[in-house]
């Protein structure tokens, strides 16, 4: 059974879709833990409701970056994870967390390989299409190697069409749809753990 911590941001609905699949049987694996940089994310309300720790572990303003990345490595090593589910966490890591755990930290990205990196990625998908530049957007998710923002080596992606009468809230529904679904599935094609 593979260990997971998975770090958040806020809402937390990828997370959601994790803890129901590992409930459900249909995902081998254990979240050992859930961290949120943000003190208010509802994300750790999923995670005390299913029994799983939920740590805040907000940066100090007068923090050095490294410093806390180097804390936030510590904090989630002490659970041991097989890997590190970056599921709308919303900072990048530098190299004081992520030599702690190479190849084993995956992101989610709601946008394809190489567009839209860094937030409101759906947001400015359905405006360039507005503008007549792209006809589909997507998800993907991949590992982590450095500081390169949602860049990684891809493990899985899948497009989404725009259609003309689609309203952002609408494109966003459909896009964390298929989130829910393609994280699941490629947490279970990962290999250490198994
Ligand atoms: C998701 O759409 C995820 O792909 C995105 O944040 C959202 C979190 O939703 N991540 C990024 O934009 C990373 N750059 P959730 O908190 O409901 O899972």
């Amino acid at each position: 059974m593979k260990r997971l911590v998975v770090l958040i941001s806020g809402n937390g609905s990828n997370l959601q879709a994790i803890l129901d699949a590992c409930a459900r049987g249909e995902l081998n694996a254990h979240v050992a833990a859930v961290v949120s940089n943000k003190l208010d994310a509802y994300g750790l309300e999923r995670a005390r409701r299913a029994n799983v720790p939920a740590i805040a572990k907000p940066k100090a303003k007068n923090q050095e970056r490294r410093a806390y990345d180097a804390e936030l490595a510590q904090l989630v090593a002490s659970y041991q994870p097989d890997y590190v589910v970056l599921a709308g966490w919303m900072r990048i890591l530098s190299s004081a967390f992520l030599d702690s755990f190479p190849n084993r930290v995956v992101n989610l990205h709601p946008a394809l390989p190489e567009t839209f990196p860094g937030t409101h990625a759906i947001e400015r998908a359905y405006d360039a299409y507005q503008r007549g530049e792209i006809q589909r957007t997507g998800v993907m998710v991949h590992l982590v190697p450095d500081e390169g923002v949602d860049n990684g080596p891809v493990l899985a992606q899948e497009s989404v069409p725009i259609s003309p009468n689609d309203t952002l809230e609408a494109l966003e529904t459909r896009i964390h749809q298929v989130e829910h679904q393609l994280l699941v599935e490629t947490i279970k094609r990962l290999e250490i753990g198994d």
